[in-house]
């Protein structure tokens, strides 16, 4: 009797101390193991605040050097909406919301604009404000280029998306507008000596909105020499300037950007958070050092920025941001409402039978699993945006340059021009040749004699936008 009473005294204490070891134990473990659960909902939320807000200390070449903020103080709401500039509705307090949708805000005020900014409201452009309330200084985010608002509360004041290109902004006209674009002109100087600030200026206004030129600050190549002959973009010396892509539903693809000769995502993302936004941080590739391809970047060493750790502010920033990235899975298109499901099946056999996309198109990643490139021979166009990008070396040994197979999940946004001005809707390829689904679906069939009818285009092209 006295045995059972210690032991049914004692069990509570034994239970609790047995209970008590093991989840000590399992803290101890889980703390030296971690969770992929918990790091993931971490990295996401510090990738999408890097993503939207963080400037890599970037202000100091966009407001110290080029003094972008004196255009901005002077900038009205209209202008600024002419320029591409997306507004998030959800920063806006009640009464700017109520105020935009009465239409009684004042769009030809320039406070407006930087009341806007100072609300973080407006997509990419973080302000630095002096205490008049003007901006002492501007620094911009990878927002500004790759998220959009779904419009809606007005045309371009929505709530955000990010990974979205904003098709509607004109990098090259924004930075065209820096009262001081010498620090440009320097740089374009070491491929083009004689080049002025005037001309620096008219290369960029060639741009048009939804384009931006990346390789422009590494070979001083402004201009495609080559016959581009299709629907939108015809002749010689057009643009080099390239779309924004889409940068979502991009996790499983193997090489990034349009060429796919730089790498990957995270490869990306340093390069242009320290050569292109001039972030403050560390980017290294030897393959800059080549002086006949990348005359600007060899002699600028721009293959070899290094910056002390603890004043490094894009480093730490890489593994929350890469991951963000990877996490946005691509917009998911409505049957009945994006596309024709019937047209669309018919479609599907089309892309893998008689018209033969899936052949790089791999469905359902879009892109082949593996090497996902292709010479321009073998995509039967010009190859100068391939060649602006670093070579791979093909079996024979030789140096090839691609353009990468793109990823199609998505597209029907673009088709519709859901989500951006009706104007700029579709464009496709990378600088933009195509302007609607049908030009590249007839590109194609005469590229690669495919004989496809008018029907099975139209089929095909109800898939292109089920994906
Ligand atoms: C000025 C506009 C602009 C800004 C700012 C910008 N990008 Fe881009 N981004 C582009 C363009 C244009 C390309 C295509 C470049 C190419 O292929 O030559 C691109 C390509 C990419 C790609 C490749 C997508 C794909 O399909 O593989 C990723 C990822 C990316 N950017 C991420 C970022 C991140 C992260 C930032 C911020 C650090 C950023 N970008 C800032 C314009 C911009
Ligand atoms: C030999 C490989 C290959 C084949 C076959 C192929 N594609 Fe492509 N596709 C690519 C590459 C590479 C790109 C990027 C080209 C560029 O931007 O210059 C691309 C781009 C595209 C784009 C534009 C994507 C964007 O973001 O702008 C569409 C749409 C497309 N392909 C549809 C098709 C269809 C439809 C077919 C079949 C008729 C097809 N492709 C066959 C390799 C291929």
């Amino acid at each position: 009797m006295k045995k059972l009473y210690t032991l049914l005294v004692l069990f509570p204490v034994l239970a609790f101390a047995l209970i008590a070891a093991k989840v000590t134990t399992q803290d101890a473990t889980s703390s030296l193991i971690g969770s992929a659960e918990t790091n993931s909902e971490r990295m996401i939320r510090q990738g999408r605040q890097i993503f939207q807000f963080d400037t890599f200390g970037d202000q100091a070449f966009w407001g110290g050097q080029l003094k972008l903020h004196q255009t901005i103080n002077t900038l009205t709401p209209k202008q600024a909406l002419a320029l591409g500039l997306k507004i998030d509705s959800e920063a806006l307090p009640p009464a700017v919301l109520q105020a935009i949708q009465n239409g009684t805000v004042n769009l030809n005020d320039p406070a407006v604009t930087l009341l806007l900014i100072k609300l973080k409201a407006v997509l990419g452009v973080l302000g630095f404000f002096n205490q008049n309330g003007t901006l002492s200084s501007v620094g911009l985010t990878c927002a500004v280029c790759h998220s959009t608002v779904d419009d809606s509360v007005a045309p371009s004041v929505g709530r955000r998306i990010d990974g979205l290109a904003n098709r509607d902004l004109n990098v090259g006209a924004i930075a065209a507008s820096a009262p001081n674009l010498q620090p440009v002109v320097e740089l374009l100087r070491l491929a083009h000596p004689t080049i002025t600030e005037n001309q620096v200026r008219s290369i960029l206004m060639t741009w048009g909105p939804g384009k931006f030129d990346a390789e422009l600050f590494l070979d001083g190549k402004a201009f495609n020499p080559q016959q581009v002959t299709n629907a939108v973009v015809t002749g010689t010396n057009v643009s080099g300037a390239t779309l924004i892509p889409n940068a979502r539903g991009l996790s499983g693809h193997n090489l990034h950007t349009w060429t796919g000769g730089w790498g990957t995502v995270t490869y990306w993302n340093a390069f242009v958070a320290v050569n292109e936004l001039h972030g403050k941080g560390t980017f290294f590739d030897e393959r800059f050092d080549n002086p006949q391809q990348f005359p600007i970047a060899a002699k600028a060493k721009l293959g070899h920025v290094a910056t002390d750790p603890d004043s490094d502010k894009v480093t730490s920033k890489l593994p929350a941001l890469h991951f963000y990235q990877l996490a946005l899975p691509a917009l998911k298109p409505r049957p009945g409402v994006d596309f024709d499901p019937d047209a669309a099946e018919r479609g599907d056999k089309l892309f893998s039978d008689k018209a033969n996309c899936n052949s790089c198109h791999r469905e359902p990643l879009w892109t082949e699993p593996g090497w996902n490139q292709h010479s321009p021979g073998e995509m039967k166009i010009d190859g100068f945006e391939a060649s602006r990008a670093p070579a791979s070396i093909n079996a024979s040994g030789k140096p090839v340059h691609g353009y990468r197979t793109m990823n199609l999940a998505g597209l029907f946004v673009r088709e519709r021009g859901l989500f951006m001005f009706p104007q700029d809707k579709g464009r496709f390829y990378h600088d933009g040749r195509f302007k609607t689904l049908l030009d590249v679906v007839n590109s194609y069939d005469a590229r690669f004699n495919l004989n496809l009818t008018d029907q099975e285009k139209h089929d095909l092209i109800e898939y292109l936008k089920s994906l």
